[in-house]
C-alpha cells in the first residue's frame, strides 16, 4: 500500500478498551456495539456470567452463544467508517497484569459504570493506569432504567475519587421506571425512551428548548432535567477537547446498555471525539515512530498461553505502532537483534464477511510463538532500530510463598519458574534471608494460571502458601537494616536484588513509618 493509502487507513483505526467494575455492563455494552457493527444480528440476551476457571475473555459467552469467531482478547469490527479495535480487560476472577497491560496498547478507554453504584474499586484500579498514560477517557453511566444515583451526585464523585473533571455531554429525564429520555445537549436534542429508529429524536431551538408538543407526559421529571441541565451549562465544567485529549477531562454519558437506549449516540461521539492511533516515544530517546511511518514495529503486550495441554503454543499479541503487517514479512526482534518471519499470525476479526485485511498501525495481531518473544518486546522491519519503551511493572497486592512439592524436581521447577516469570504470569520475590521463592500478582487468577502450567508445562506440581494481599513497598538499601523486618512486614527483595516490605495493611506500614521516620518507601506504581 502507497503512503497515502496508509494514512488513510491509519486513520481509520480507532483502538480503545473498555474499564468496569464487574456487572457494570462492559459486556453488554459491547454486544450492542457489534450489533451496530453489523457482526451480529440481535443484541440484549446473552446472559454474561463468567464461566470456567481460564476464562480468558469476557467475551467467550458472547462466541458461545453467537458463534461467531472472537479470538478472544481483542475484536474488531467496521461502523461508520472506522474500523474498531476493541481490547478485552477482564475485570473479574480472572483479573492480571495482562489487564493493565493491555491498557498500554489502546489509544483511548472508554469506563462504565453501574449509575446506581458509583465508582467501584475495580474501575479505580485501572482508571489508575489509563490516567497514567494521558490518553482520553469517556464515561458511561449505565443502568439508567434502574433506580440509580443522582446525575449531579455521580458527575461530582468522578472529581472526588478520580480526580478528573466530567462534563455531562447529555442529561437523563427521569429514571428508573420513569425513566422517559435524555437531555441530549451534545447533539442539542431529546432521545427519548423506548421508542425506536429516527423518531426517537426530537430537535431542539437554539435556545434548548422543545418547539413542538412535549410528548414527556410526566412534566416534572423533564422540568426537573431542564433545570439540572441549566445548572450544569452554567456552573459544570466546559466541554474542553484539549483536556479531554490529555485525560483530564471525560466526557459523561447516561445511557442504558440493556435496553440500547443511549448507547449509539454515545458510540457516534465517541468516534468522533476518540483519537487515532497515536505516535509512540521511543525509550531512551527522543525519537518518535508515527503510525505512518513506512516500515513496520509494534510491540508485545501481552502473551497467552493456550490452556489446552496438547497445544503448547503460545500467542504474543502485537500492537502495531507504525506501517503495515504482511504476512510472511521479516522482522527483527529488538531484543536479541535476530530476524524472523513472521509466518504464523491471526488477525482478530469477528466480522466474517470481510476475508482479506490489512492491519496498520492501530491494530492487533495476535503471532504464534514457540518461546521467541517476552512482554515489553519491540519488533520492527528496515535497516533502523526501534525499541518502545518499556511496559510498566504493576505493584503486586497477593503474594504466595512457593515451592516444588518434589524436591528430585527442582531442575524443571526453576526452568518453569524463569521462564513464566519472564513472560510476565506472575512476579517473582525472594525472602531476603533465605532466597525462598515469593510470588507476587495483582489477581488470583495469574496464580491460579500459573501452578496449572507448571504442572502442565513443566510436568512439575508446585505448592503454595498464600500470604495474603500485603501492600508493597521499595525501600533505599542504604537505609536498610534486616533487623527491621517482622511477620507483619517481611522483607523481601525483587528481581533486581531491590528490597521492599510486604505489609499486611495499612496499619503495619503506619507503625513502621512512625518507628522509622527517616526511612523513605515508595511504591512502584
Ligand atoms: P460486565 O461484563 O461488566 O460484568 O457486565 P454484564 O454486561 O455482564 O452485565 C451484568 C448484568 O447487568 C447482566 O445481568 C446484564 O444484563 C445487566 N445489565 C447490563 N446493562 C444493563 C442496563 O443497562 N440495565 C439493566 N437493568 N441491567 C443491565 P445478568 O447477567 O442477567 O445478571 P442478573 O441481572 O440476572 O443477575
Amino acid at each position: 500500500m502507497d503512503q497515502k493509502q496508509l494514512e488513510q487507513e491509519v486513520n481509520k483505526r480507532r483502538t480503545f478498551a473498555i474499564i468496569s467494575h464487574p456487572d457494570a455492563g462492559k459486556t453488554t455494552i459491547t454486544e450492542q456495539m457489534l450489533y451496530f457493527g453489523g457482526v451480529i444480528r440481535s443484541a440484549g440476551t446473552v446472559k454474561a456470567k463468567k464461566s470456567g476457571q481460564f476464562a480468558t475473555s469476557d467475551w467467550m459467552e458472547i462466541e458461545k452463544k453467537r458463534g461467531i469467531s472472537v479470538t478472544s482478547s481483542v475484536m474488531q469490527f467496521h461502523y461508520r467508517d472506522k474500523d474498531i479495535n476493541i481490547l478485552d480487560t477482564p475485570g473479574h476472577e480472572d483479573f492480571s497484569e495482562d489487564t493493565y497491560r493491555t491498557l498500554m496498547a489502546v489509544d483511548a478507554a472508554v469506563m462504565v459504570i453501574d449509575s446506581a453504584k458509583g465508582i467501584e474499586p475495580q474501575t479505580k484500579k485501572l482508571f489508575k493506569v489509563v490516567k497514567q498514560r494521558g490518553i482520553p477517557i469517556f464515561t458511561f453511566m449505565n443502568k439508567l432504567d434502574r433506580d440509580g444515583r443522582d446525575p449531579l451526585d455521580l458527575i461530582a464523585e468522578l472529581e472526588e475519587l478520580l480526580n478528573i473533571e466530567g462534563c455531562a455531554m447529555n442529561w437523563p429525564i427521569g429514571m428508573g421506571k420513569e425513566l422517559k429520555g435524555l437531555y441530549d445537549i451534545a447533539n442539542n436534542r431529546l432521545e427519548l425512551y423506548r421508542k425506536d429508529g429516527d423518531d426517537r429524536f426530537l430537535p431542539l431551538n437554539k435556545d434548548g428548548q422543545l418547539e413542538e408538543h412535549n410528548p414527556i407526559e410526566e412534566e416534572g421529571s423533564y422540568e426537573q432535567a431542564l433545570g439540572e441541565v441549566d445548572l450544569i451549562k452554567e456552573a459544570g465544567n466546559q466541554f474542553d477537547l484539549d483536556k479531554i485529549k490529555a485525560g483530564n477531562q471525560t466526557p459523561v454519558f447516561f445511557g442504558s446498555a440493556l435496553t440500547n437506549f443511549g448507547v449509539e449516540t454515545f458510540l457516534n461521539t465517541f468516534l468522533d471525539l476518540a483519537p487515532a492511533p497515536s505516535a509512540h516515544k521511543q525509550k531512551d530517546s527522543e525519537e518518535i515512530v508515527k503510525p505512518d511511518d513506512e516500515e513496520f514495529s509494534g510491540f508485545v503486550f501481552k502473551i497467552q498461553a493456550n490452556m489446552n495441554p496438547n497445544h503448547r503454543d503460545r500467542i504474543a499479541f502485537v500492537r502495531i505502532c507504525s506501517g503495515e503487517f504482511v504476512r510472511g514479512m521479516d522482522v527483527t526482534l529488538q531484543r536479541t537483534g535476530k530476524t524472523m518471519r513472521l509466518n504464523n499470525a491471526t488477525e482478530f476479526m469477528s466480522d466474517q464477511r470481510e476475508t482479506v485485511k490489512t492491519a496498520v498501525a492501530g491494530d492487533i495481531v495476535g503471532l504464534y510463538d514457540t518461546g521467541n518473544f517476552q512482554i515489553g518486546d519491540t519488533i520492527f522491519t528496515g535497516k533502523k532500530s526501534v525499541q518502545f519503551e518499556d511496559l510498566p511493572q504493576f505493584t503486586p497486592e497477593m503474594f504466595m510463598e512457593v515451592q516444588a512439592k518434589n524436591v528430585m524436581k527442582q531442575k524443571s521447577f526453576h526452568k518453569g519458574m524463569q521462564q513464566l516469570v519472564q513472560e510476565g504470569a506472575v512476579q517473582l520475590y525472594k525472602k531476603y534471608t533465605t532466597n525462598d521463592y515469593i510470588l507476587g500478582a495483582v489477581g488470583q487468577l495469574q496464580f491460579e494460571v500459573f501452578q496449572f502450567r507448571m504442572k502442565n508445562e513443566y510436568n512439575c506440581d508446585v505448592v503454595m502458601k498464600p500470604i495474603g494481599s500485603r501492600i508493597a513497598r521499595w525501600v533505599d538499601p542504604e537505609q536498610l537494616d534486616p533487623s527491621m523486618s517482622s511477620t507483619r512486614n517481611m522483607l523481601v527483595k525483587d528481581l533486581d536484588d531491590k528490597p521492599l516490605f510486604l505489609f499486611e495493611n495499612r496499619f503495619a506500614e503506619n507503625w513502621f513509618t512512625n518507628k522509622y521516620p527517616d526511612v523513605k518507601l515508595t511504591s512502584k506504581l
